[in-house]
């Protein structure tokens, strides 16, 4: 299968006093990504980060930062995000239905990598047209629980998604975030996800780096269901 494993822990579970040591410790436990969640209590029920945390971050690590805007207006943020340091950019669907292709083009400006997002209850046929077009998102990202809060139970049902998104798109980067760990990694990682957000079976584990190399192999040795 041509669409290699990335490993995104999510720093939401971490020690947020500690960040940059707690990035570097994802990172020597094999971590491809650091997952950022950035949400305006707004589009969801929580206040997380924004810019200047990437921005402070950034100055300690060279690692890919893979930010998760669960915010009402992510136009406003590309600017500050992409100056900050951020290395990918997904946005949510449903709040940009009519202007993903400004936002496309202006992420991409700013050299960042766009994705767009699917909370667990919208068709993943709203995103089609994203993928298909001339200036495309790189990457999708499957919610498999409802975004707001880390430690949440995984919704199956959700891949079904993942199922017709790997079907239609056999080397498109697809992401699930929401209940990953040692118990659901098979269910994702055979749908025909390989990349893998997970918060607190990561940071929860005495031995995250056995959990990462974990997910990992259940994405590269997994038989693709297609
Ligand atoms: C939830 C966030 C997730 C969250 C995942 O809204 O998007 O990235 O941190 O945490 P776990 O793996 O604990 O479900
Ligand atoms: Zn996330």
């Amino acid at each position: 299968m041509g669409c290699p494993a990335k490993i995104a822990p999510s720093m939401l579970s971490s020690d947020f006093a500690n960040l940059a040591s707690e990035a570097q410790r994802m990172l020597d436990c094999g971590a491809d990504w650091l997952h950022m969640d950035i949400m305006d209590g707004h589009f969801v029920p929580n206040l997380t980060i924004g810019a200047p945390v990437i921005k402070s971050l950034r100055k300690h690590t060279k690692a890919y930062l893979d930010c998760h805007l669960m915010v009402t207006n992510p136009l406003d943020y590309v600017e500050p995000l992409g100056e900050a340091g951020a290395s990918g950019f997904t946005f949510h669907v449903e709040i940009s239905k009519e202007n993903w292709q400004e936002l496309v083009h202006r992420i991409k400006a700013k050299g960042m990598r766009p994705g767009v997002a699917v909370r667990p209850g919208t068709p993943i046929e709203e995103v089609y047209p994203l993928v298909d077009s001339e200036n495309p998102v790189e990457m999708v990202l499957v919610m498999t629980v409802e975004p707001g809060f880390g430690g949440q139970k995984f919704m199956p049902e959700t891949m079904d998604k993942v199922q017709k998104l790997r079907k239609k798109y056999p080397s498109l980067d697809i992401e699930v975030d929401g209940g990953l760990g040692p118990s659901t990694i098979a269910m994702a990682a055979s749908a025909g996800a390989n990349c893998i957000v997970a918060g607190s079976s990561v940071f929860g584990s005495p031995e995250p780096a056995q959990v990462i190399s974990l997910m990992r192999k259940a994405v590269d040795e997994s038989p693709k269901v297609i």
